[in-house]
């Protein structure tokens, strides 16, 4: 079944633990926390106390979407603080191989994100090595953007890539709504990040449920 994460970037920071408690009840799998540095993308955003902070409110999985330069520096810090998934972009991370393995060495999985401009056949060499594929289908940064359509086929061409033996998952953020899902999910995603869809629905647990569906 497709995993459902909410960004938490969406959400009302003011009313955050009322917040995740609705999308909890509502039935999302994992919690997206974004992470941006003002540097690899033009926004600022939350750092590993936060992580800390949520780890203590919920018992979701916390899927952690490094958008920073130098992740190796931070990697460390999240996966202490509670961080069940960390992804790193293809973009930033200059010794990727070496990043992954530095994810896993702290007992969590790792993850790889690409940007809407970088091609899928970049990941080939480090398929292997990871637990899930993001695929970008707007350029990171902020929530609220249009959906870039060419990531349809970026999804049917990585599952085509991937080792039959080996479960990766593939994770589609950005712009994901309740039109676009059901596509995305035939194309192969796995895990499905929403952010505004989510947050800004009167009805958060029916716009989990129509992600689903
Ligand atoms: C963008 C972030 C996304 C963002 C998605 O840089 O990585 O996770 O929160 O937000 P929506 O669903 O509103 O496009
Ligand atoms: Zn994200």
């Amino acid at each position: 079944m497709v995993k459902i994460a909410p960004s938490l970037l969406a959400a009302n920071i003011l009313e955050l633990k009322s917040e995740i408690q609705i999308i909890e009840d509502a039935g999302a799998h994992w919690l997206h926390i974004d992470v941006m540095d003002g540097h690899f993308v033009p926004n600022i955003t939350f750092g590993p106390d936060y992580v800390k902070a949520i780890n203590n409110l919920s018992n979701l999985t916390l899927d952690v979407h490094l958008m920073i330069e130098n992740p190796e520096l931070y990697i460390p810090k999240f996966a202490e603080n509670g961080a069940d998934i960390i992804t790193v972009h293809y973009e930033s991370a200059i010794h990727l191989h070496r990043v992954v393995q530095m994810i896993k060495s702290y007992d969590i999985k790792a993850g790889v994100a690409i940007n809407p401009a970088t091609n899928v056949e970049n990941l080939r060499y480090i398929l292997n090595e990871v637990d899930m594929i993001l695929i970008m289908s707007v350029n990171p940064g902020f929530g609220g953007q249009k959906f870039i359509k060419e990531a349809v086929e970026k999804i049917k061409h990585l599952k085509s890539m991937l080792p039959s033996e080996k479960d990766v998952e593939i994770q589609i953020d950005g712009g994901v709504n309740g039109e676009n899902a059901s596509e995305l999910i035939s194309a192969g995603a796995t895990s499905l990040v929403a952010g505004s869809y989510i947050f800004k629905s009167i009805d958060k647990r029916k716009a989990i449920e129509s992600l689903m569906n």
